[in-house]
């Protein structure tokens, strides 16, 4: 049985700055940390690496292959397939866009799901995607919901692919943004909405360095209350 250590839960659409912010909170908390958006674009980089088409039957004949293998370094994950480095691969257009669509399929939700639990360890867990508070960790005890204008989310994007070697225009990021918003909101399972109890921080005009001052005044107050 999964012991319930507290977790803290960031939520939001892509590029409103939620793994930065999260990897940042772990780290002075010194609790176990989950970047979920890294387990649906593994399973995207397989699906292409293998060159899949998107039926069930394929999909689920790739679980028993797939290995989550992160590295916890002081200023991010690094992702390793078969010892390879492919962290900056699985931020790709194309991984992401594949990942948007294999997050709609229940079957790996529901696979995922199992995985994403087994990081509540101790002494904490902080975890980010777009779930995470609604239907993975529920009972977290501190849910936050980011936000951030589209530009801003474009920008950082644009800045963030430029960093990892790809080089794209703001207008196509805009459009694949918008697309990929329109999936993870639009599905039937999970859809990317704040849970009921989630504190909504707009981070549009904010610094990573004020949003994670404001953060942690709420997870302390939060902590020292218990
Ligand atoms: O957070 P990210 O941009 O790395 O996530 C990539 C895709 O994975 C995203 O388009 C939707 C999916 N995802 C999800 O459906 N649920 C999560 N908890 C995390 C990611």
């Amino acid at each position: 049985m999964i012991k319930k250590y507290p977790v803290i839960t960031i939520d939001g659409a892509s590029g409103v700055g939620k793994s930065t912010l999260s990897y940042s909170i772990s780290k002075k908390l010194n609790w176990n940390f989950l970047e979920s958006g890294y387990m649906y674009r593994i399973m995207a980089y397989y699906i292409i690496k293998y060159d899949l088409s998107l039926k069930k039957k394929n999909i689920i004949s790739l679980f028993p292959y797939i290995t989550f293998d992160f590295k916890y370094m002081n200023n991010g994950i690094k992702v390793f397939f078969k010892n390879k480095d492919i962290s900056n691969e699985i931020h790709s257009e194309k991984i992401s866009m594949m990942a948007s669509k294999i997050a709609i399929f229940p079957y790996v939700r529901n696979w995922l799901l199992n995985k994403q639990r087994k990081f509540r360890r101790f002494p904490g867990l902080v975890t980010n995607g777009r779930d995470m508070g609604t239907m993975v960790f529920p009972d977290a005890i501190v849910k936050i919901f980011l936000k951030k204008s589209l530009l801003e989310r474009a920008k950082k994007r644009k800045l963030d692919l430029r960093l990892r070697g790809f080089k794209m225009k703001i207008e196509k990021i805009i459009k694949d943004i918008k697309q990929r918003d329109y999936r993870d909101k639009n599905r039937i399972l999970c859809p990317l909405f704040p849970a009921k109890d989630a504190i909504i921080i707009d981070s549009t005009s904010m610094s990573l360095e004020k949003t994670l001052k404001k953060s942690m005044n709420i997870i302390y107050k939060k902590l020292l209350n218990k």
